[in-house]
Protein backbone atom coordinates (compact mmCIF):
# COMPACT_ATOMS: atom_id res chain seq x y z
CA UNK A 1 0.00 0.00 0.00
CA UNK A 2 1.11 3.27 -0.84
CA UNK A 3 1.60 5.77 1.52
CA UNK A 4 0.42 9.40 2.45
CA UNK A 5 2.11 11.67 5.48
CA UNK A 6 0.02 14.64 5.98
CA UNK A 7 1.96 16.84 7.61
CA UNK A 8 -0.10 20.00 9.13
CA UNK A 9 2.62 21.71 9.82
CA UNK A 10 1.73 24.77 12.26
CA UNK A 11 -1.49 25.00 11.07
CA UNK A 12 -5.09 23.95 12.83
CA UNK A 13 -7.45 25.12 16.24
CA UNK A 14 -8.90 22.17 17.65
CA UNK A 15 -12.15 23.00 16.14
CA UNK A 16 -10.72 23.36 12.47
CA UNK A 17 -9.19 19.80 13.22
CA UNK A 18 -12.35 18.62 14.55
CA UNK A 19 -13.87 20.31 11.01
CA UNK A 20 -11.24 18.11 9.41
CA UNK A 21 -11.90 14.67 11.05
CA UNK A 22 -15.92 15.09 10.38
CA UNK A 23 -15.31 15.80 6.78
CA UNK A 24 -12.75 12.77 5.93
CA UNK A 25 -14.63 10.49 8.12
CA UNK A 26 -17.99 10.90 5.85
CA UNK A 27 -16.21 8.86 2.99
CA UNK A 28 -14.78 6.18 2.58
CA UNK A 29 -11.32 5.41 2.80
CA UNK A 30 -9.13 4.44 -0.37
CA UNK A 31 -6.65 1.45 -0.23
CA UNK A 32 -3.36 3.73 1.63
CA UNK A 33 -1.78 4.50 4.16
CA UNK A 34 -2.72 7.64 5.76
CA UNK A 35 -0.12 9.16 8.48
CA UNK A 36 -1.46 12.20 9.63
CA UNK A 37 0.80 14.61 11.84
CA UNK A 38 -0.94 17.27 12.90
CA UNK A 39 0.60 20.09 15.75
CA UNK A 40 1.05 18.29 19.30
CA UNK A 41 -1.61 19.40 21.38
CA UNK A 42 -4.53 18.04 18.39
CA UNK A 43 -2.64 14.11 18.61
CA UNK A 44 -4.73 12.74 21.37
CA UNK A 45 -7.92 13.92 19.42
CA UNK A 46 -6.92 12.70 16.37
CA UNK A 47 -6.07 8.93 18.25
CA UNK A 48 -9.15 9.29 19.37
CA UNK A 49 -11.43 9.78 16.45
CA UNK A 50 -9.74 7.83 14.33
CA UNK A 51 -8.84 4.90 16.55
CA UNK A 52 -5.58 4.16 16.45
CA UNK A 53 -4.85 0.93 14.06
CA UNK A 54 -8.17 0.09 13.08
CA UNK A 55 -8.87 2.37 10.33
CA UNK A 56 -6.16 2.39 8.53
CA UNK A 57 -4.97 6.00 9.86
CA UNK A 58 -1.90 6.62 11.93
CA UNK A 59 -0.83 9.79 13.69
CA UNK A 60 2.82 11.02 13.37
CA UNK A 61 4.12 14.14 16.00
CA UNK A 62 6.14 16.64 13.98
CA UNK A 63 8.54 16.34 16.28
CA UNK A 64 10.21 14.20 19.36
CA UNK A 65 12.53 15.64 22.36
CA UNK A 66 16.17 14.25 21.93
CA UNK A 67 16.02 13.41 25.08
CA UNK A 68 14.24 11.39 27.09
CA UNK A 69 11.83 11.85 29.81
CA UNK A 70 13.40 14.38 32.31
CA UNK A 71 14.49 17.90 33.34
CA UNK A 72 13.95 19.56 29.40
CA UNK A 73 11.32 22.55 29.73
CA UNK A 74 9.32 22.38 26.80
CA UNK A 75 10.09 19.16 24.74
CA UNK A 76 8.04 16.50 24.26
CA UNK A 77 9.56 13.04 24.94
CA UNK A 78 9.11 10.01 22.79
CA UNK A 79 7.66 7.68 25.49
CA UNK A 80 5.07 10.78 26.26
CA UNK A 81 3.67 10.88 22.28
CA UNK A 82 3.49 7.08 22.56
CA UNK A 83 1.37 7.83 25.63
CA UNK A 84 -1.26 9.40 23.66
CA UNK A 85 -0.99 7.33 20.28
CA UNK A 86 1.77 8.53 17.97
CA UNK A 87 2.90 5.99 16.18
CA UNK A 88 5.37 8.06 13.88
CA UNK A 89 7.59 11.22 14.10
CA UNK A 90 9.02 13.18 11.32
CA UNK A 91 12.66 14.33 12.21
CA UNK A 92 15.24 16.79 10.79
CA UNK A 93 12.26 18.70 8.74
CA UNK A 94 13.93 21.24 6.64
CA UNK A 95 11.87 24.19 8.53
CA UNK A 96 13.05 22.78 11.48
CA UNK A 97 17.03 22.19 10.53
CA UNK A 98 16.24 26.30 9.26
CA UNK A 99 13.81 27.73 11.77
CA UNK A 100 15.21 25.70 14.52
CA UNK A 101 18.82 25.15 14.05
CA UNK A 102 18.46 21.21 14.30
CA UNK A 103 21.74 19.64 13.50
CA UNK A 104 22.27 16.47 12.02
CA UNK A 105 23.44 15.22 16.00
CA UNK A 106 20.24 16.71 17.05
CA UNK A 107 18.10 15.03 14.26
CA UNK A 108 20.47 11.25 15.40
CA UNK A 109 19.56 12.19 18.99
CA UNK A 110 15.65 11.78 17.89
CA UNK A 111 15.99 8.82 15.81
CA UNK A 112 17.34 7.23 18.78
CA UNK A 113 14.64 8.19 21.51
CA UNK A 114 12.13 7.58 18.98
CA UNK A 115 13.20 3.70 17.82
CA UNK A 116 14.41 3.43 21.84
CA UNK A 117 10.73 4.56 22.37
CA UNK A 118 8.79 1.98 19.53
CA UNK A 119 8.09 5.05 17.09
CA UNK A 120 9.12 5.19 13.64
CA UNK A 121 10.71 8.24 12.62
CA UNK A 122 10.33 9.56 9.20
CA UNK A 123 13.63 11.45 8.65
CA UNK A 124 13.78 14.33 5.75
CA UNK A 125 16.68 14.46 3.70
CA UNK A 126 17.38 16.49 1.07
CA UNK A 127 20.42 15.93 -1.92
CA UNK A 128 23.63 18.49 -0.98
CA UNK A 129 24.06 16.61 2.38
CA UNK A 130 22.47 12.95 2.02
CA UNK A 131 25.29 10.77 2.56
CA UNK A 132 26.28 13.31 5.90
CA UNK A 133 23.03 13.54 6.87
CA UNK A 134 22.44 9.75 6.63
CA UNK A 135 25.71 8.63 8.12
CA UNK A 136 25.03 10.84 11.49
CA UNK A 137 22.29 8.81 11.95
CA UNK A 138 23.47 5.27 14.02
CA UNK A 139 23.71 2.61 11.31
CA UNK A 140 22.12 0.28 13.12
CA UNK A 141 18.52 2.18 13.31
CA UNK A 142 18.31 2.95 10.05
CA UNK A 143 16.44 0.21 8.70
CA UNK A 144 13.96 1.24 11.17
CA UNK A 145 13.43 4.31 9.60
CA UNK A 146 11.25 5.83 6.56
CA UNK A 147 13.28 8.49 5.24
CA UNK A 148 11.28 11.23 3.11
CA UNK A 149 13.86 13.23 0.24
CA UNK A 150 12.54 16.88 0.01
CA UNK A 151 14.29 19.10 -1.99
CA UNK A 152 14.28 22.23 -0.52
CA UNK A 153 13.39 24.66 -3.66
CA UNK A 154 10.40 22.06 -4.26
CA UNK A 155 8.86 22.49 -0.81
CA UNK A 156 5.64 25.09 -0.49
CA UNK A 157 6.72 26.74 -3.34
CA UNK A 158 4.53 25.03 -6.19
CA UNK A 159 7.19 23.74 -8.14
CA UNK A 160 6.75 19.92 -7.34
CA UNK A 161 10.65 17.84 -8.63
CA UNK A 162 9.89 15.69 -11.47
CA UNK A 163 9.35 11.91 -10.79
CA UNK A 164 11.96 11.07 -13.30
CA UNK A 165 14.33 13.44 -11.17
CA UNK A 166 13.25 11.87 -7.98
CA UNK A 167 13.56 8.23 -8.71
CA UNK A 168 17.22 8.24 -8.73
CA UNK A 169 17.37 9.52 -5.31
CA UNK A 170 14.99 7.61 -3.78
CA UNK A 171 17.05 4.60 -5.59
CA UNK A 172 20.18 6.24 -4.41
CA UNK A 173 18.94 6.55 -0.18
CA UNK A 174 17.82 3.13 -0.24
CA UNK A 175 21.09 2.01 -1.46
CA UNK A 176 22.84 4.20 1.79
CA UNK A 177 19.61 3.20 4.05
CA UNK A 178 18.81 -0.41 2.91
CA UNK A 179 15.39 -2.19 2.35
CA UNK A 180 13.74 1.11 3.61
CA UNK A 181 10.22 3.26 2.63
CA UNK A 182 11.38 6.31 1.00
CA UNK A 183 8.65 8.97 0.11
CA UNK A 184 9.00 12.64 -1.72
CA UNK A 185 7.72 15.87 -0.30
CA UNK A 186 7.40 19.11 -1.88
CA UNK A 187 4.13 21.00 -3.21
CA UNK A 188 2.68 17.56 -4.37
CA UNK A 189 -0.71 17.45 -4.91
CA UNK A 190 -3.77 15.68 -6.26
CA UNK A 191 -3.15 16.82 -9.50
CA UNK A 192 0.29 15.42 -9.65
CA UNK A 193 0.68 12.77 -6.43
CA UNK A 194 0.06 9.90 -9.31
CA UNK A 195 3.70 11.21 -11.00
CA UNK A 196 5.44 9.51 -8.11
CA UNK A 197 3.05 6.50 -7.68
CA UNK A 198 6.34 4.36 -9.31
CA UNK A 199 9.04 6.11 -8.18
CA UNK A 200 8.15 5.99 -4.28
CA UNK A 201 6.34 4.33 -1.94
CA UNK A 202 4.52 7.27 -0.61
CA UNK A 203 4.11 11.53 -0.28
CA UNK A 204 4.82 13.42 2.36
CA UNK A 205 1.97 16.64 1.70
CA UNK A 206 1.82 19.79 3.42
CA UNK A 207 -0.28 22.28 2.28
CA UNK A 208 -2.57 19.82 0.10
CA UNK A 209 -3.27 17.99 3.18
CA UNK A 210 -4.84 21.02 5.21
CA UNK A 211 -8.38 20.24 3.45
CA UNK A 212 -10.02 16.93 4.36
CA UNK A 213 -11.44 17.26 0.53
CA UNK A 214 -7.86 17.71 -1.06
CA UNK A 215 -6.14 14.99 1.26
CA UNK A 216 -8.94 12.20 -0.20
CA UNK A 217 -8.89 13.06 -3.78
CA UNK A 218 -4.68 12.30 -3.12
CA UNK A 219 -5.71 9.08 -1.47
CA UNK A 220 -7.83 8.56 -4.30
CA UNK A 221 -5.13 9.41 -6.65
CA UNK A 222 -2.74 6.68 -4.86
CA UNK A 223 -4.51 3.66 -4.30
P1 LIG B 1 4.30 21.23 0.79
O1 LIG B 1 5.17 20.79 2.04
O2 LIG B 1 3.52 20.01 0.36
O3 LIG B 1 3.43 22.33 1.29
O4 LIG B 1 5.27 21.66 -0.28
C1 LIG B 1 5.92 19.64 1.95
C2 LIG B 1 6.69 19.39 3.19
O5 LIG B 1 6.20 19.51 4.32
O6 LIG B 1 7.83 19.06 3.09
Amino acid sequence: MKIIVANWKSHKTAAQAHQWVNEFQQHALPKVTIVVAPPFPLIPMLTEAFMQGTSGIAIAAQDVSPFPTGAYTGAVAAETLVSVGATYVIVGHSERRQYFHETNQDVANKVTEAVAAGMTPIVCVDLPYLESQVAAIPEQLLSKCWFTYEPLEAIGSGNNQPAAEVAPIVKKIKKLCGKVTVLYGGSVNPDNVQEYLTATDGVLVGHASLKASECLALAKQMA
